[in-house]
C-alpha cells in the first residue's frame, strides 16, 4: 500500500474505524499523488519568477491558445477554461455547490459535510462511488425499476451482486417500503456491509418519497446501522429540485442520513447536468455525510487539526475521503472539464439564476400536471395503469394486455412516436421532452396503438 494511502486510512480509522471497514479494497488503496500535481500546485502559489512544472503550454505568461477556440467563448478568460482543472474540481465551484446544498436541504443545518468533489457528470459520480465502496461480490440493493446504467456500473464494472426489492406494491397504489425494509433486514443480517442506492426523483417512474415515507426509509437504514451493520447509501439526486406536489419531500434523503450513525456513510451523487439543464457539460459532484464514532479519540477530544501531534477531526476525515475521491478521478479521467465548471459557476453566480431555474421548473411541473389531468379520463383505464409520479422528468404506465416492446415499435414505425419500453409491461414517457399541448395527443395515439395491437393489426 502506498504510504499516502496508509496515512489517509489512519486518519479515517482514528475518527471512525467503521468507515475504513466500509471502503472497498480499491477505496483503501486510493490516495492523492504528491508527484507532479502537488509540485505544480505548490509552484502555482510560489513560483513567481518562472514556473516550468505543469504539462500545459504558456505564452506571455498566459495560457497558450488558438484564436479559433478562444473566439468561441465570450465572458470567460482563457486562463479559466483552457488549463486543466484540479482533480478535486474548481475550488470556487466546490464552495458554491456546497453552500447551495445547505440552502436546498435545510435539514443539513448544523451538520458537517465534505466539500463536493467535481466529477465528469453523475454517471461518473456513481462509478466513483462504486469504486470507493463496492468490492466484487458486495451486495448493492436497488429497486426492481431502476436506471439501467446501474447494472453496468455496479454489476459489470465492479462485479457487485445486485439485489432488488419491489418498487411499488402490486396494486401500484404505493411505493413498496415493506419490500424495501424486508430486503434491507435480510441482506444486512447476511452481510457485514450493505450498499444501498436511493434515487429520487426516480428514473424511470418520476416518484419521490413523501416526507413520512422518507422518514421511514431513513429510519430503516439508520436502524440496521445501529444494530451493527455497515451501511453505505448512495443518494443519486440527478433530478433534484423537480418536486411538483405538496406532500413530496423537498430535500435529499442525504440530509436525513448524514451524521445519523457511526456505521452509516451517506454519499450524495448529484450534478448540474439535469438540475441546471446542462447535460452535455458533464459536471457532477460527490459529497460525503458521515457520523463519528463516539468511542473514537476525536469525539472525546473534539479537536480539529491535522498535525501529527494532534488527533484528526471530522473535517480531516472528510479531507481524506475527498483525497481518495480525487485520486480515483485522477486515475480515470484525471479531471473534469474546466470549461464546463467555469460555465456552471458563472451561471450560478448570475443574479437571475434562481429566476431562470424557477421558469424551467414551472414548465416541467405544468407538463407533469397536464399528464395527471389527461390520464384521469377513464377511457385509458382498461389499456394501462399509471404508476404514481410527482417529480423529475419521467412517468410510467403499466400495460394491461399488450407487450411493451411491441407497442414501442408499433408507435415508432407507424406514428413516428418515440417511447421507452421497460420489461414486458412498462412504457416510460419523458414528459421533460413533451410540449404541454402534445400530452393528450400522445396518450390518445398510444391508446390507438394499443387497440390496434389488440386487434392484431
Ligand atoms: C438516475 C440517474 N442518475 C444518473 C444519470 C446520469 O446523469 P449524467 O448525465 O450527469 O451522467 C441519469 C441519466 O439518465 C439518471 O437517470
Amino acid at each position: 500500500m502506498n504510504p499516502l494511502a496508509a496515512e489517509l486510512n489512519s486518519i479515517i480509522e482514528n475518527v471512525n474505524p467503521h468507515i475504513l471497514e466500509m471502503l472497498s479494497e480499491m477505496g483503501k488503496k486510493l490516495y492523492f499523488p504528491k508527484g507532479i500535481l502537488t509540485q505544480s500546485a505548490e509552484a502555482k502559489q510560489k513560483a513567481h519568477k518562472i514556473n516550468a512544472t505543469i504539462g500545459i503550454a504558456k505564452q506571455n505568461n498566459r495560457v497558450m491558445a488558438l484564436p479559433s477556440i478562444t473566439a468561441l467563448i465570450n465572458g470567460i478568460d482563457p486562463d479559466n477554461f483552457l488549463p486543466y482543472a484540479s482533480s478535486f474540481g474548481v475550488p470556487e465551484l466546490r464552495e458554491k455547490w456546497k453552500n447551495a446544498l445547505f440552502e436546498k436541504n435545510p435539514s443539513l443545518v448544523g451538520k458537517e459535510i465534505s466539500l463536493p468533489v467535481v466529477t465528469g457528470g453523475i454517471t461518473h459520480s456513481v462509478s466513483t462511488f462504486s469504486d470507493l465502496w463496492v468490492d466484487a461480490g458486495d451486495t448493492v440493493i436497488l429497486p426492481d425499476m431502476m436506471w439501467g446504467n446501474y447494472s453496468m456500473t455496479f454489476g459489470v464494472r465492479n462485479r457487485a451482486k445486485i439485489v432488488q426489492y419491489n418498487t411499488y406494491t402490486p396494486d401500484l397504489k404505493h411505493i413498496d417500503i415493506d419490500s424495501f425494509e424486508s430486503t434491507i433486514l435480510r441482506e444486512s443480517s447476511n452481510n457485514k456491509k450493505i450498499v444501498v442506492l436511493l434515487n429520487f426523483p426516480h428514473n424511470p417512474t418520476g416518484y419521490t418519497l413523501s416526507v413520512d415515507e422518507a422518514k421511514r426509509v431513513s429510519s430503516i437504514l439508520i436502524g440496521v446501522a445501529q444494530h451493527g451493520s455497515n451501511v453505505v447509501v448512495g443518494c443519486d439526486d440527478a433530478y433534484f429540485g423537480l418536486f411538483y406536489e405538496q406532500e413530496t419531500m423537498k430535500e435529499s434523503i442525504f440530509s436525513l442520513l448524514t451524521g445519523a450513525d457511526k456505521r452509516l456513510v451517506a454519499v450524495k451523487l448529484d450534478g448540474a447536468t439535469k438540475e441546471d439543464y446542462v447535460w452535455g457539460l458533464r459536471t457532477g459532484f460527490v459529497t460525503y455525510g458521515v457520523g463519528v464514532d463516539s468511542n473514537s479519540p476525536i469525539a472525546a477530544s473534539g479537536c480539529s487539526c491535522s498535525s501529527s501531534l494532534k488527533k484528526p477531526s471530522l473535517s480531516d476525515l472528510y479531507f481524506a475521503l475527498e483525497k481518495k475521491t480525487a485520486g480515483c478521478i485522477r486515475g480515470c479521467v484525471s479531471n473534469a472539464s474546466h470549461l464546463s465548471q467555469s460555465l456552471v459557476l458563472k451561471s450560478m453566480e448570475d443574479e437571475n439564476y434562481p429566476k431562470y431555474k424557477q421558469e424551467k421548473f414551472d414548465l416541467l411541473k405544468a407538463r407533469a400536471l397536464a399528464i395527471k389531468e389527461v390520464l384521469k379520463d377513464p377511457v385509458y383505464s382498461d389499456a394501462w395503469d399509471v404508476y404514481p409520479f410527482n417529480s423529475g422528468y419521467f412517468m410510467c404506465i403499466r400495460l394491461k394486455d399488450v407487450d411493451a416492446e411491441t407497442l414501442r415499435l408499433h408507435m415508432l414505425d407507424n406514428y413516428g412516436i418515440g417511447l421507452i419500453s421497460i420489461g414486458k409491461d412498462n412504457i416510460r414517457v419523458a414528459f421533460s421532452c413533451l410540449e404541454q399541448d402534445q400530452v393528450k395527443l400522445l396518450f390518445d395515439m398510444v391508446l390507438q396503438g394499443v387497440n390496434e395491437l389488440r386487434k392484431g393489426n
